[in-house]
């Protein structure tokens, strides 16, 4: 199968001009397949795991209701996941044969897309838990030990923190291939005609009719991370309507995770949801002691 596209340059020679689209197929399929693989794995493996017990002594601090997403992380997620089906779809679609007139409404929610990303990566840094969400020397001691219970072995684990190591996996493939396809689908707004940036095809130096190279470059590596989009999306979408995974897609709809849930997969060490205590109050000064009665002035003599 080929991995691109060719054309030739004004001189004849051969060169990229954009991805080969076969793997626009093989990402689907092997999305497809995953969820096929891993729906038959749940059925027929998984039950022999022991599910994690709750904590049985859980901090009556605890609430009953825990919030997982802010309002304003949740309303990031779900505008961005809507920018990112318009992407998929007006970026494929018109590929695989239903045509249409898609760029106006693909660079649009390619800008939204951007701006969400922007939004996120400020909230993230200064509002939220920054590094809850990324893949830390322990996640890996950790993996090491599932895998070895999964196999069968007695091994003791602690329970997750705010995000498991499959969450931030996904999370660091979606900002790696997130930023690529941002940054590349910005530097092709400069061959559209569009009313954002001039339209210059000769961007990049020594072009020449703008058939240079670097655009096949450019074309190949937002259609390759785009692609791998179609994959991740599925496999995303998937888990986020497996019954067992429903109170955290839940969560991004209303908020919140109810204590249960909490309790039977979060480790309240490793992400701590008790309200932070009100600081003890400085102690009271003492009552100043009762003053001694004014010496009496003995009258002269
Ligand atoms: C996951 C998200 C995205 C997907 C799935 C996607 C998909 C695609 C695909 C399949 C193409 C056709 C590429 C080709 O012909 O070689 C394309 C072109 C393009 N995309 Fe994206 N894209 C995404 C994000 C973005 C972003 C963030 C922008 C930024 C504004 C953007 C702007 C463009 C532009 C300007 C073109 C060029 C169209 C042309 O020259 O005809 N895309 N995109």
């Amino acid at each position: 199968m080929d991995l691109f596209q060719y054309g030739t340059d004004p001189w004849g020679q051969e060169i990229i001009i954009r991805l080969a689209w076969g793997l626009l197929t093989l990402s689907f399929w092997a999305g497809i397949g995953f969820v096929v693989f891993h729906a038959v794995y749940a059925v027929v493996w998984k039950p022999r795991v022991e599910p994690e017990e709750a904590s049985a002594a859980a901090d009556a601090a605890i609430p009953e209701k825990i919030v997982r997403h802010t309002g304003a992380a949740r309303m990031f997620h779900w505008v961005m996941a809507a920018s990112m089906i318009a992407l998929l779809i007006t970026g494929f679609f018109p590929i695989v044969g239903l045509e249409f007139s898609w760029l106006t409404i693909h660079w649009v929610a390619g800008l939204i897309l951007i701006l969400c990303i922007i939004y996120h990566i400020v909230h993230a840094s200064f509002f939220l838990d920054f590094w809850s969400i990324w893949i830390l020397p322990r996640d890996l001691k950790e993996a090491v030990r599932r895998t070895q219970r999964q196999l069968g072995a007695t091994v003791a684990i602690d329970k997750h923190g705010k995000y498991p190591l499959d969450h931030k996996l996904y999370h660091l493939a979606v900002t790696i291939f997130g930023l690529v396809v941002s940054v590349t689908g910005l530097i092709m707004m400069f061959k559209i005609e569009n009313p954002i940036v001039p339209m210059n095809e000769l961007l990049f130096e020594g072009a020449a009719m703008g058939n240079d190279p670097a655009w096949g470059v450019v074309y190949a590596t937002h259609g390759f991370s785009a692609v791998l989009f179609v994959m991740l999306t599925i496999t995303h979408i998937y888990f986020a309507i497996r019954p067992e995974k429903l109170w955290i897609t839940k969560s991004m709809i209303f908020g919140t995770v109810s204590r249960e849930d909490y309790l039977a997969h979060h480790s309240p060490k490793r992400w701590d949801v008790t309200p932070p205590k009100p600081k003890a109050k400085p102690p009271a000064p003492a009552p100043a002691a009762a003053a001694p009665p004014p010496a009496q002035s003995q009258p002269a003599s």
